[in-house]
């Protein structure tokens, strides 16, 4: 086997620049952080595609966008529905891009369809399995194209790992295992105290955060899972792990707060974690942000939030021909990404999310993949390991040549994958195991 040439293919990264033969619009539902991510292709790439109007009910944020992209008055909306009733009289673009909350995801996705819109809908798709098939139904029905925002798919380190397994160089897939290590302060900021801290008002961890692991897992093995089994919950964050003396918000004169590592004025005012959501810059002054923390959640003791999310998962998946992946959500890690070893039965790949070793049992030569950008471009304002903006391109590219098979997290493929996370959140409340329904297909 030229193993050596082989390898080599895999280090043909996909540019990030595309042409279009027009400057497709978008119009953004939700002008929040993702609802201003994905059009960042735009700003990289003029000409590609442009947003001309927006939706969202924070008027700071509408208007941003709206000055960002010179979107006249009469296209800046409030509440979605709006930009809705607005898209009867005509379609206000080629595309709909619906980056609201997790609770406004299947509703506005159901009438841009209708509409005709071609839809790019963030994940989760929607908060029960029932919605997810509905859509589907719709998509179908509609003939429009709609891409989810399973951003991993598209990233270059698991373009190349999928190509590696296609092309054979492990053999067969026997076992998978895969960890997404959340962060310990990711965990406390956005499952803890912030927007997904209520799994039954979002969804669920396994679906709202690990969506994008299921998906992976299934599209690496590339076949349907039949069976999953899960366990988990709170270990950490809740009111009978309190030290002894913790008010309710660390702004409060905590005796812990400055040897608690989940401290909210130790993660958002001393290190000036994830300012994005107060809409303030990094160099505001200390006074802007302990306000936030004194009128907000996020300025809340873990241990006293409505939280009720696991803070570790531990799932397992079988899948159709017998091959096995097993899957950690970890909260208590010091940092994000996924980590990732794979067992063929001719070979072994190890990854940390940026890059993989393959190690074949016929040789001593390990094989390490690591990514080198194409000529002239760094995919550095692309989040999700480039996988955020390499969506949009893929997404952009297939609205305009109508080739449906240009998007890899296609709503079929992305069903499948938050029906596996559904059953695995059955499974953890039950204690049973949990078949996956085949026949969406
Ligand atoms: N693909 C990924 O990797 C990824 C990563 C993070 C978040 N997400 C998902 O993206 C979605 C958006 O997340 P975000 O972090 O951008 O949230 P965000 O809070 O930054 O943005 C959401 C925006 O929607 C607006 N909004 C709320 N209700 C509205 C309404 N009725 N009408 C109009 N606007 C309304 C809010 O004012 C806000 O600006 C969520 O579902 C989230 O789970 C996906």
């Amino acid at each position: 086997m030229t193993l050596d040439r082989e390898f080599a293919e895999l280090a043909d990264v996909k540019p990030l620049r595309i042409s279009t033969s027009r400057e497709l619009t978008v119009a953004v539902m939700g002008a929040g952080s993702r609802g201003n991510e994905y059009p960042g292709y735009g700003k990289l790439f003029p000409g590609t595609m442009k947003v001309v109007a927006v939706a969202d009910i924070d008027a700071s944020r509408r208007h941003a966008m709206g000055d960002s992209w010179g979107i006249p008055g009469e296209r800046r909306f409030g509440d979605w529905r709006e930009m809705i009733a607005a898209g009867r009289k005509g379609r206000l673009a080629d595309i709909m891009l619906v980056a609201l909350p997790d609770g406004l995801h299947y509703e506005p996705a159901m009438e841009a369809m209708r509409q005709g819109y071609d839809v790019l809908l963030e994940k989760p798709m929607a908060q029960t399995e029932k919605e997810c098939l509905d859509l589907l139904a719709c998509q179908r029905e509609t003939g429009v194209m709609v891409a989810v925002g399973h951003v991993l798919r598209y990233s270059p380190y698991f373009r190349a790992l999928k190509k590696a397994l296609d092309l054979g160089l492990v053999g067969d897939v026997v076992n998978i295992q895969l960890q997404e290590p959340v962060m310990y302060a990711h965990m406390a900021h956005s499952f803890v105290r912030g927007n997904w801290h209520d799994g039954k008002a979002t969804t669920p961890m396994i679906v709202a955060k690990s969506c994008h692991d299921l998906d992976i897992l299934k599209w690496l093995v590339g076949r349907r899972c039949v069976r999953v089994g899960a366990e988990g919950g709170i270990a950490l964050f809740r009111a009978d792990k309190a030290p002894a003396g913790a008010p309710a918000r660390c702004t409060d004169g905590c005796p812990h707060e400055r040897t608690c590592p989940y401290s909210a004025i130790d993660i958002y005012d001393r290190k000036r974690w994830f300012l994005y959501v107060f809409d303030l810059k990094r160099d505001c002054p200390s006074e802007a942000i302990v306000e936030k923390l004194r009128t907000t959640d996020y300025g809340r003791c873990v241990y006293r939030m409505d939280n009720d999310q696991p803070d570790h998962i531990v799932a397992t998946l079988l899948f159709e021909g017998g091959a096995t992946a097993s899957f950690t959500m970890d909260a208590f890690t010091p940092w994000g990404g996924r980590r990732i070893r794979v067992m063929g039965t001719l070979g072994y790949v190890e990854g940390d999310g940026k890059t993989f070793t393959l190690r074949r049992f016929d040789s001593d030569k390990p094989y390490e993949w690591s990514f080198v950008p194409p000529e002239g471009e760094t995919y550095r304002d692309s989040g999700h390991a480039g996988g955020d903006l390499a969506l949009m391109r893929d997404f952009l590219q297939a609205v305009d040549t109508r080739d449906f098979s240009l998007l890899s997290s296609s709503l079929d493929a992305s069903v499948e994958s938050h029906l596996m996370g559904f059953a695995c959140e059955r499974s953890r409340l039950s204690g049973g195991k949990e078949s996956i329904p085949a026949g969406i297909q």
